[in-house]
C-alpha cells in the first residue's frame, strides 16, 4: 500500500518534469520566413544583476559570432547585421529583419556580470520560405477514347524547406483514379537556395473529377477534368453566345453615345434665323 503510494508520487513527478522540459524547448524554438523578421527575447524569466548582454550565433564551423547587444563600452556590430538587428534594452530583446536562409541556426543570449558570463539562454531559429500557389497543367483529360492519355502536372516554386506534392481528388467513388505518379522533381535554385517542386500524374478519366495539388501546405486552385465532352462543348457555346451578346450591346451603346454627341451642336444654340424661317414658313403655309 505504502509502496504503491510512493510509486504514484514518483510517476507524477516524472510527468511534471517532462511537461516542464517540453514547454521550455518550445519557447526557445523560433520561426521566421525569408524577408520577414523575428524577435529574440532573452528576458524570459526575472533576472537582474548583469551589466551586459550579448546576442551571439553559432556559425556552421562551431564558432560563436557576436551579433548585437550592449556592455559598458561600445560594441562593434558586423556589417552583415548592423542595419537589420535592433536591440531593445527595455525588454532585453533583439529584432532581426530581412531574414535569409543563412540566418537559420543556433543563437545564444549571454548575460555578463562583472566581466564574466553568468547566464545563457539558447534559441534555435528556423527560417522557411512560402511556396508559390501551385499551378496545374492539364493534357488530354477528356473522357472518351483519349482518356488513357490524361496527364496533370503540378508545379510550385520559391519554397523552403524542400517539400513533396500532395494530390487532392474529389469525385472518385471507389478506387483512386491516379494510375501513375512520376517521381517528384525537386530542384534547388543556386542563387537563392530556394526549392522548385513539380510532379506529373496520370489519371483514369472514367468519371468527372476535380483535382487540386498542394506543396508545402499551399493549395492550388481546383481544375475540373474528365468531363463529358458534350457538356464541355455546351459550356463553350454558352460562353460564346454571351460574348457575342456583350459585343452587340457595346456596339449599340457606343452608337447611341456617338449619335448624341453629334446632335448636341445641332441643337444648341438655337439659331434665331432658323426660328424665324420656321415661323415664316409656318405663316406662309
Ligand atoms: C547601414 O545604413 C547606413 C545608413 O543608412 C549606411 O550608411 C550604411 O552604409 C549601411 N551599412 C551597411 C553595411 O549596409
Ligand atoms: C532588405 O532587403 C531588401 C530587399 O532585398 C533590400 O533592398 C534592403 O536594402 C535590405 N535592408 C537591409 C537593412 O539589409
Ligand atoms: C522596447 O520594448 C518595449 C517593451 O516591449 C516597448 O514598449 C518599446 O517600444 C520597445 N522599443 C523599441 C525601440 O522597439
Ligand atoms: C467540381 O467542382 C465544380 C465547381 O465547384 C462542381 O460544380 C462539380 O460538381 C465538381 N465535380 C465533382 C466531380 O466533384
Ligand atoms: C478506369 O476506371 C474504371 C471504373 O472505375 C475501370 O472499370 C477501368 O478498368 C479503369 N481503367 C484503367 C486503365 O485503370
Amino acid at each position: 500500500m505504502r509502496r504503491g503510494y510512493l510509486e504514484f508520487l514518483f510517476a507524477v513527478s516524472l510527468v511534471l518534469l517532462c511537461v516542464n522540459t517540453d514547454a521550455d524547448a518550445a519557447g526557445h524554438n523560433l520561426q521566421g520566413i525569408v524577408g520577414g523578421s523575428v524577435r529574440i527575447r532573452c528576458g524570459l524569466d526575472p533576472f537582474s544583476g548583469f551589466n551586459g548582454l550579448y546576442f551571439q550565433k553559432k556559425s556552421s564551423e562551431g564558432q560563436e559570432i557576436f551579433i548585437n547587444g550592449y556592455y559598458d563600452r561600445p560594441l562593434t556590430v558586423l556589417p552583415e547585421y548592423i542595419n537589420r538587428t535592433f536591440f531593445n534594452k527595455t525588454d532585453l530583446s533583439m529584432e532581426m529583419t530581412n531574414l535569409t536562409l543563412s540566418d537559420e541556426g543556433d543563437y545564444l543570449c549571454i548575460f555578463i556580470c562583472n566581466g564574466a558570463n553568468c547566464k545563457e539562454t539558447k534559441f534555435y531559429l528556423t527560417v522557411t520560405a512560402n511556396y508559390s500557389v501551385p499551378v496545374l497543367e492539364v493534357q488530354g483529360c477528356r473522357s472518351g477514347p483519349g482518356a488513357h492519355n490524361c496527364a496533370i502536372s503540378c508545379s510550385s516554386s520559391g519554397g523552403h524547406p524542400p517539400s513533396s506534392v500532395t494530390w487532392g481528388v474529389i469525385g472518385n467513388k471507389t478506387s483512386s483514379p491516379i494510375t501513375d505518379k512520376e517521381e517528384s522533381v525537386i530542384i534547388q535554385d543556386v542563387n537563392s537556395s530556394l526549392w522548385n517542386v513539380s510532379q506529373t500524374v496520370r489519371l483514369n478519366c472514367s468519371h468527372p473529377l476535380n483535382i487540386t495539388c498542394s506543396v508545402g501546405g499551399v493549395v492550388s486552385h481546383a481544375v475540373s477534368v474528365c468531363q463529358d465532352p458534350d457538356t464541355q462543348d455546351k459550356h463553350v457555346v454558352v460562353v460564346c453566345a454571351v460574348a457575342v451578346l456583350l459585343l452587340i450591346l457595346t456596339i449599340i451603346i457606343i452608337f447611341v453615345i456617338m449619335s448624341r454627341r453629334i446632335q448636341i451642336p445641332a441643337e444648341t444654340p438655337p439659331s434665331t434665323d432658323v426660328e424665324l424661317q420656321n415661323l415664316n414658313s409656318r405663316q406662309a403655309g
